[in-house]
């Protein structure tokens, strides 16, 4: 035998008895960074003028999407704020208009698969988490995997944060399983 077989034989025989994930293995789009069509930046407006996540993302702990805000919310401050900008001219003229932006979508689970932000929010997860900074980022990307191998690595408490396994299981009575990994949690 070759001694790339025997290594790969080893390799998946470490991996038989591991988990579930590698049985699914899936392409990721990790660092997914699409141009939008208005540079709109996180790092200025979550960053330095500290606007809350949730004054844009409304609902996002209340349902399971995160949504996407509209121009309205935009011109509370861009009817007045940085009007000689081109950028600003041009989302007047979707809010004139009647117009959303469309805004390039950047994560998304295939169908068969539900994620629930309330679930996660309304347990303490912080976006950052999941979402990486933010406040940091000109132009929004993919940070995580989002393959269901990222999502169980979680839910059964190996890459758990300690922040996050102190709220949902203070007494550490669940170590290996701080939330639920049934099928059915995810696929239905
Ligand atoms: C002033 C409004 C505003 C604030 C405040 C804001 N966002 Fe956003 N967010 C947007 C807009 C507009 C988009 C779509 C354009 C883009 O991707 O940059 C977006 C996109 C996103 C996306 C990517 C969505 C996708 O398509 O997958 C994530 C994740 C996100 N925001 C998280 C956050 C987090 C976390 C915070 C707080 C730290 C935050 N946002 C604060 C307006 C806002
Ligand atoms: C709370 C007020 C506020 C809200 C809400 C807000 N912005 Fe801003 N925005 C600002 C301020 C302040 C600046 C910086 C102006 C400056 O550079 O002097 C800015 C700058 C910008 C710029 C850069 C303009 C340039 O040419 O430099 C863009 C693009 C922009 N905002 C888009 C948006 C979009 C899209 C939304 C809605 C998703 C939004 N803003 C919501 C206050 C706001
Ligand atoms: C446990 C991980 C996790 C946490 C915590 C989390 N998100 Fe997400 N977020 C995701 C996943 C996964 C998706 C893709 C969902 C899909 O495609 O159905 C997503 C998608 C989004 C989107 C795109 C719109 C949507 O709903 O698909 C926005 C905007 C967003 N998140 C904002 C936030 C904000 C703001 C917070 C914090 C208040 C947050 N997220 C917390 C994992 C997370
Ligand atoms: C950083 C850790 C973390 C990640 C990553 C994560 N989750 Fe969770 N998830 C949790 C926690 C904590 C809970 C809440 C458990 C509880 O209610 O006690 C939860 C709960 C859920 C629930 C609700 C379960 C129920 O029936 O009560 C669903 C559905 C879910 N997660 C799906 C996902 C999916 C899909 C992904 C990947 C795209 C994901 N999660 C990624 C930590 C995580
Ligand atoms: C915590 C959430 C979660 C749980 C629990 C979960 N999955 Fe998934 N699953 C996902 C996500 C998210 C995806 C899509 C991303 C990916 O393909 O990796 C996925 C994808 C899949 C795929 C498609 C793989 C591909 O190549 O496209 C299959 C098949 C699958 N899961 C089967 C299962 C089975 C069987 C179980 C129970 C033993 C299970 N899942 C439990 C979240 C979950």
């Amino acid at each position: 035998m070759s001694k790339g077989l025997i290594s790969l034989l080893v390799f998946i025989g470490l991996v038989g008895a591991g988990t579930l994930f590698y049985v699914f293995p899936t392409a990721s789009n990790q660092g997914y960074a699409p141009e939008q069509p208005i540079p709109f930046s996180h790092k200025l407006h979550a960053g330095q003028m500290k606007i809350d996540c949730k004054y844009c993302h409304v609902g996002v702990d209340k349902s399971p999407h995160a949504s996407i805000p509209s121009v309205n919310v935009c011109m509370n401050c861009h009817k007045v704020v940085k009007t000689d900008s081109l950028y600003i001219q041009k989302l007047t003229a979707h809010y004139n208009a009647g117009k959303p932006v469309e805004w390039i979508r950047i994560h998304e689970l295939p169908d068969h698969a539900h994620f629930n932000h309330k679930r996660h929010v309304t347990k303490g997860v912080k976006c950052e988490t999941c979402h990486g900074p933010i406040q940091e980022m000109d132009r929004v990307y993919q940070y995580s995997p989002l393959t269901m191998g990222w999502c169980l690595e979680c839910h059964r408490g190996q890459t758990t944060p300690d922040y996050v396994r102190k709220l949902v299981d203070p007494e550490n009575k669940h170590p290996d399983d701080i939330a639920p990994i049934s099928c059915a949690t995810c696929h239905y």
